[in-house]
């Protein structure tokens, strides 16, 4: 049957983290592994009254088709939502997706031909990765730096790319607590950043989820808004500011031409997003308000974030060049463990002691990584997650051990 599958299936290899994620259903295990939003900030109640009514007073629209562009209604709300946090935009510059994984294939669709290069951070989002190989991209990694991707190794692998005649498209970030390391790029690599892509003729995909999830620290403005020629393309989801199961997410896009590919690419995959889940979002940020229901989301993952790092504190062997990310907002810890231990190989260590985490390799796409892990401190309670850790730090000093034997042997 292999004959049928297309180059593009063939490139598309299956998601670790979706594996992995299979493990959380058993219940013994503590899993750090997959990025999902806390139930416990899902505002169910709400949203159940307002899918009711929506159903009950408005179903001729609500279970109709919708523009594809998106629905007026959820723009319009978007728009006054994000206005006073900075982020200027018109109805038009919007299209809604069916959240940013849909953004992230519409991008690659409507901008990468096979062969196209595209820059991301080393170690970046995973299933960025796997759509950009799905449409035969070059995918090239660039290290990060604590404050964001590298812009001088991106300056020379940009040089590197065009004296080998390759063709560049864009440059690909998650400037705010980067999954997976949970580090946020600063105002002045932004700026610079953007002044590359210019100068190089490149589009920026500002890949945002977690932007709206700072709970400690300044709050520094989006690449898009520092955007003065279009080249921005930025994308935002509802999935970790109010529920994942709505599958809603925004892309902005200031230019008309860019805009109309992107709507036309939406339209041959999926029509329209659902104008129910639209109208409940709309309808949530209209009548409760995302400032007060934010705020609460922030204080449960500041408090579960701090949590985590007190448990590495008191559980990791000191001394051993062990090191972890403080991320000022978002899911996610990024621990690096010495050069001589593989994660992928501790991994069924961790598994046998009841605990997961993504290992390191997985993000990269050029290669690397092997000792390191990414830990989300989203999911779990905070009597879970100090349990976790004990356990992966067990781990950890038995691997360590394992290790020195077998140097001395
Ligand atoms: C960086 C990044 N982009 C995009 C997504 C996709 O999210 P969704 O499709 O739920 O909006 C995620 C999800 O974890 C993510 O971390």
């Amino acid at each position: 049957m292999k004959k049928y599958v297309s180059r593009r299936a063939v490139a598309t290899k299956r998601s670790a983290i979706r594996e992995l994620l299979k493990l959380t259903e058993e219940p013994d295990i503590i899993s750090f592994a997959g990025g999902l939003p806390a139930p416990e900030t899902f505002p169910h109640h709400e949203l159940a009254e307002i899918a009711a009514d929506e159903l009950r007073e408005h179903h001729e629209n609500v279970l109709q088709y919708g523009l594809t562009e998106g629905s007026l209604t959820l723009r319009r709300a978007v728009v006054e939502w994000l206005q006073p946090l900075g982020l200027r935009l018109s109805v038009d510059q919007i299209l809604v997706t069916t959240a940013s994984q849909q953004g992230l294939d519409l991008v690659s669709k409507a901008f990468l031909d096979p062969d196209d290069v595209i820059f991301c951070e080393a170690p970046t989002y995973l299933a960025a990765l796997q759509t950009f190989s799905s449409y035969q991209a070059e995918r090239i990694g660039i290290s990060m730096d604590e404050d964001g991707m590298n812009l001088d190794i991106l300056e020379q692998q940009i040089a590197v790319a065009r004296q080998e005649g390759k063709t560049l498209k864009a440059i690909y970030v998650i400037p705010d607590f980067q999954n997976p390391t949970g580090i946020t790029m600063s105002l002045e690599k932004r700026g610079r950043l953007l002044e590359i892509a210019r100068r190089e003729e490149l589009l920026v995909i500002e890949d945002s989820p977690y932007s709206q999830l700072r709970f400690a620290g300044e709050m520094i403005p989006a690449i898009w808004s520092l955007d003065t020629d279009g080249r921005v393309i930025t994308l935002m989801t509802f999935s970790k500011v109010l529920s994942a199961g709505l599958r809603l997410g925004v892309l902005f896009a200031s230019d008309s031409e860019l805009m109309d590919v992107l709507v036309r690419m939406k339209q041959v995959s999926d029509l329209c997003t659902s104008k129910l889940t639209q109208h409940m979002a709309a309808r949530y940020i209209n009548e409760y308000g995302m400032d007060e229901h934010l705020r609460m989301v922030r204080a449960c993952y500041r408090k579960k974030r701090d949590m985590m790092i007190a448990a590495l504190e008191r559980y990791m062997p000191q001394n051993e060049g062990i090191t972890w990310t403080h991320p000022d907002g978002g899911l996610f810890i990024w621990v690096c463990l010495p050069d001589e231990i593989d994660t992928g190989k501790m991994f069924p260590r961790a598994i046998e002691n009841r605990v997961a985490y993504v290992t390191g390799s997985e993000f990269y796409p050029n290669g690397g990584g092997k000792n390191a892990m990414r830990l989300s401190f989203s999911l779990n309670s905070e009597a879970k997650i100090d349990e976790g850790i004990r356990r992966l730090a067990k781990v950890v000093r038995e691997e360590l051990a394992a290790k020195r034997v077998g140097v001395s042997a």
